[in-house]
């Protein structure tokens, strides 16, 4: 097998019962970024039975597959990377050689995590980690691809832990997680989770009223 970084396959295998809003933009964002770094997208483990959202049906570059990836890579799981916040070892750029596919779990962040990452750990792939803080499963791509693909260390990476982002003049939200940092020092969200955020915080709030 190839060790080039442009050779690479990032898979998400799909976890949650539903496939919200939230899921949908972060699986969009990674299709989009990893057809741009010329990297292939699996989302695994979709049950035939969830409709997939048209937004990401009508995207090329998101291989679905209704299988999960201990069947899609049957033959040869070593080259396979999960990317598990439990795992003794950080991923480094020398991962490169090693692995040709990287694993992550498609879970809505929670708080306090709750490892469900670990229903991946039990089939036996072999773990990195990517620091010690909670990403969402589209900045853990996106780091993972600065790692192997662009060879930037972790611990050179720019990230903003826990951000608060603003939803209007009385509200502010605190994300429980951590993103890579933009020139600007904002946190690099999938396009339109800003608004989203917004708009469900707003909601919460109009339920309290
Ligand atoms: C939102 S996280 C889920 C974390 C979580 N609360 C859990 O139950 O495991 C989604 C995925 O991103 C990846 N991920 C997030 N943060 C990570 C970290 N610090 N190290 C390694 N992988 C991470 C893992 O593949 C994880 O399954």
């Amino acid at each position: 097998m190839e060790s080039s970084s442009s050779s690479k396959t990032y898979i998400v295998e799909h976890l949650d019962p539903e496939l919200g809003p939230w899921s949908t933009l972060e699986y969009a964002a990674i299709a989009h970024e990893s057809a741009a770094a010329g990297s292939k997208f699996i989302l695994s483990s979709v049950p035939e039975s969830l409709k997939l959202p048209s937004t990401l049906q009508s995207l090329p570059s998101l291989h679905l597959d209704h299988r999960g990836v201990e069947e899609i890579y049957s033959n040869d799981k070593s080259r396979v990377c999960l990317l598990d916040p439990a795992a003794g070892e950080e991923l480094s750029p020398h991962d490169v050689e090693t692995f040709d596919v990287f694993l992550f779990g498609g879970i809505l962040g929670d708080d306090p995590p709750r490892d469900r990452t670990s229903e991946l750990r039990k089939k036996g792939f072999t773990g990195r980690r990517l620091g010690p803080v909670q990403m969402t499963t589209d900045t853990a791509v996106r780091v993972t691809r600065c790692v192997i693909h662009e060879q930037i260390p972790l611990d050179k990476i720019p990230y903003i832990d826990h951000p608060e982002l603003v939803i209007n003049k009385h509200e502010s939200t605190q994300m429980p997680f951590r993103y890579i940092r933009d020139e600007k020092g904002k946190p690099v969200m999938p396009r339109g989770m800003m608004e989203l955020i917004k708009k469900d915080s707003e909601k919460g709030f109009q339920d309290l009223l």
